[in-house]
């Protein structure tokens, strides 16, 4: 079984799938952190802004094994993996190791941008996970403890942009996807809202 978790930076993807993946007994992949990583790589290998050579060679000899979380996680890290996913050979390198790490028995959640519409688009239950703005930077503002809120809200905004326009695989719901405004919830409702959507898909498929 696979379980699709999309959608826009802070909104609460990360928290929901990995709550899902502990609730079914499934493997979970933050396919971002992977998107983090050729960031990263490509910071070091060439410095800043990234640039398109060194994001795709990053790509191609990606070694999970190298990184961190702690180095990963943050703001400047996250605009160089949304600089690199623009680029189709960066998001072509990534594809097989998402789409294996898919079919782990017995079931997989896996969380990013594009998980129901390109990387798993036969998905047993896709769910898009969003949020206002400006819930989703104040999220980001707590998270990171001292950071300035109109900047936050800005970076966030850039990312939606970039993230949502790209011609390759943008950010956008599967037609199939059960949308979720967590907006309005805390961590836990939001988590029970998401359990649930899942369980009614997975009885709809069986009636
Ligand atoms: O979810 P995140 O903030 O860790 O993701 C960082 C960037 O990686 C995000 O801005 C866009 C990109 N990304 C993507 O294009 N496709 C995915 N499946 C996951 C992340």
């Amino acid at each position: 079984m696979i379980i699709a978790v999309d959608g826009p930076a802070a909104a609460g993807k990360g928290t929901i799938a990995r709550a899902l993946a502990r609730h079914f007994g499934f493997h979970f992949l933050d396919t971002g952190s992977l998107y983090r990583m050729v960031g990263l790589a490509a910071i070091r290998a060439g410095g800043e802004p990234i640039t398109a050579e060194a994001a795709i060679a990053a790509a191609k000899s990606l070694d999970p094994s190298r990184f961190t979380d702690s180095e990963l996680r943050n703001e400047k890290v996250g605009d160089a993996a949304s600089i690199a996913a623009v680029i189709p050979e960066v998001r072509a390198a990534l594809l097989d190791l998402q789409r294996d790490f898919a079919r782990k028995p017995p079931g997989a959640v896996l969380d990013g941008r594009d998980i129901g519409t390109v990387v798993c688009p036969d998905a047993d239950a896709k769910l898009f996970i969003t949020a206002r703005a400006e819930v989703r930077a104040r999220r980001r503002q707590m998270e990171l403890g001292s950071a300035d809120y109109e900047a936050v809200l800005a970076d966030i905004r850039a990312r939606d942009e970039r993230d949502s326009k790209r011609a390759t695989a943008p950010l956008v719901a599967a037609a199939d996807a059960v949308v979720l405004d967590t907006s309005e919830m805390d961590i836990a409702a939001a988590v029970e809202a998401a359990i649930a959507a899942v369980v009614a898909v997975e009885l709809k498929g069986r009636i």
